[in-house]
């Protein structure tokens, strides 16, 4: 164990390779060499105010917690064998760098409290810096051609089954509703990563007048953790995110289902640009939406990670235990798979193509039959009674095999009398899509409305 930042009490300095390897989380969590750097700073800061350093020493610290982070920016730091994790790393090259009074450092801090403060400035600089840019822009895509293709209609579905004609611009503000939650969600939770740890140590707080608010405050927290014993041991914040991960996913890979579906040669309604097609390796016509399906599948990766480390998690005993470290592959991968995912989705939305005819063409009669139900409740006619009587025009037309628009007057009055010359006005599709002015629902005005108010929601982050 040379080398070790516990190798003290250790007498025995043989370690197994498999061991050490295992044990090791350097290859992956060097991502935090900049937080690490950040959280060291601002404890160097705490240690002077607490008159643990003297000012010189303080200055040597920071100033050498500089010249590391140049070397991971410049990639010239050397990864040593011995260094067992991004702390060790840091720590390690600092006492080469400044002796003795780089040993002060850790005074009062454990890897505990120093990796729980890490990670959580790490997740709220993702949040802050990408992860809402990237979700507010496929708002903004959905909602731009939302506007600008207002005149598309297509049908709407349920159960997969053809159900009444819709916008297609009210289709895009179901997602873009469903995304703006997402971002809601993420504002929310930022609340929840940006509490600080730093100040529990290992697990019982500290005995040197540490001023844990001062710390929060340089490191840009919110608040502290109110317990040194849950500031070690808690994880909630990451499998929050996982959660919010999943839910996001699971909304971006309905929005891929549906757009696969759409593009088949069957529906035809969509055409996937180029750019987010492939082909295939033995059949010259295929052209197949692989960034879809991928977005589709990531979402499986998403919730396997939220699921995985919630059973990390669910059996441990209070504070700080070595099971923790594996929250780190989870939470890395899943924010790199979201980006991914994200970016494609927003090029995918971007430079799709709708066709109008084959989305308007795909509309038929019969999905006008709760129109026409709701064309004799006008007329007096129980919505029981009225959904009857359609009924039995639907198998009409389905028996004489014709739509149900080309039923002729009198045949439509051998099923109810309450049918007259004023039913013709029912055989339109945008006429149908026209009456669902109530808010949230499909007409032109409604849509029209969610557009602005989504706008309007987007404007007031
Ligand atoms: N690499 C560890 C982690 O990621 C840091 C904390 C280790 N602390 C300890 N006492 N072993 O969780």
């Amino acid at each position: 164990s040379g080398g070790k930042l516990w190798g003290g009490r250790f007498s025995d300095r043989r370690v197994d390779q498999v061991m050490e390897r295992f044990n090791s989380s350097i290859s992956y969590d060097k991502r935090l060499c900049y937080v690490d750097i950040l959280g060291s700073k601002a404890y160097a800061a705490g240690l002077f105010k607490a008159g643990l350093v003297d000012q010189l020493e303080c200055a040597d610290i920071c100033n050498a917690l500089s010249a590391i982070e140049d070397e991971w920016r410049n990639e010239t730091f050397e990864i040593l064998p011995s260094d067992e994790d991004i702390h060790s790393a840091n720590e390690r090259r600092l006492k080469e760098m400044i002796g003795m009074a780089g040993g002060k450092l850790h005074t009062g801090r454990s890897r505990n409290d120093q990796v729980a403060t890490d990670l959580r400035l790490w997740l709220r600089q993702e949040i802050d810096q990408s992860l809402d840019k990237f979700l507010v822009q496929i708002i903004q895509i959905l909602i731009e051609r939302a506007q600008d293709e207002m005149d598309i209609l297509l049908p709407g579905y349920t159960h997969l089954q053809r159900a009444q004609p819709i916008r297609w611009s009210h289709y895009l503000c179901s997602y873009a509703w469903s995304l703006w939650s997402d971002v809601q969600r993420l504002i929310q939770l930022r609340d929840r990563v940006n509490v600080m740890p730093l100040g529990s140590g290992a697990l019982a707080g500290s005995p040197f007048p540490i001023d844990r608010l001062y710390l929060s405050d340089l490191l840009g927290f919110d608040n502290i953790t109110p317990n040194s014993l849950l500031g070690v041991g808690d994880r909630d914040f990451v499998v929050e995110f996982l959660s919010w991960a999943s839910i996001l996913s699971s909304h971006l890979s309905r929005l891929a289902e549906d757009l696969i579906i759409y593009s088949t040669k069957e529906f035809n309604f969509v055409t996937i640009a180029d750019a987010y097609s492939t082909g295939s390796s033995l059949m010259p016509q295929k052209r197949n939406p692989d960034g879809l399906e991928l977005i589709r599948a990531k979402a499986g990766r998403i919730f396997g990670h939220m699921a995985g480390f919630s059973m990390v998690l669910k059996g441990l005993p209070s504070t700080y235990n070595k099971d923790l470290q594996e929250d780190k592959e989870a939470l890395f991968d899943v924010v790199d798979n979201l980006y991914v995912s994200l970016q494609v989705a927003a090029g995918i939305l971007s430079t799709l193509k709708i066709t109008a005819e084959r989305a308007m063409g795909a509309l038929s009669s019969d999905m006008l039959a709760t129109d026409l139900a709701y064309h004799l409740v006008r007329r007096g006619v129980a919505f029981r009674e009225a959904h009857a009587i359609v009924g039995k025009v639907v198998s009409m037309a389905e028996d004489q095999q014709k739509e149900m628009s080309d039923l002729t007057l009198e045949e439509l009055q051998t099923v109810s009398s309450a049918f007259d010359s004023s039913v013709a006005s029912i055989w339109n599709y945008e006429h149908s899509v026209e009456q669902y002015q109530v808010a949230g629902g499909t007409s032109r005005r409604a849509v029209q409305k969610q557009i602005d108010d989504l706008k309007a929601l987007l404007e007031l982050r």
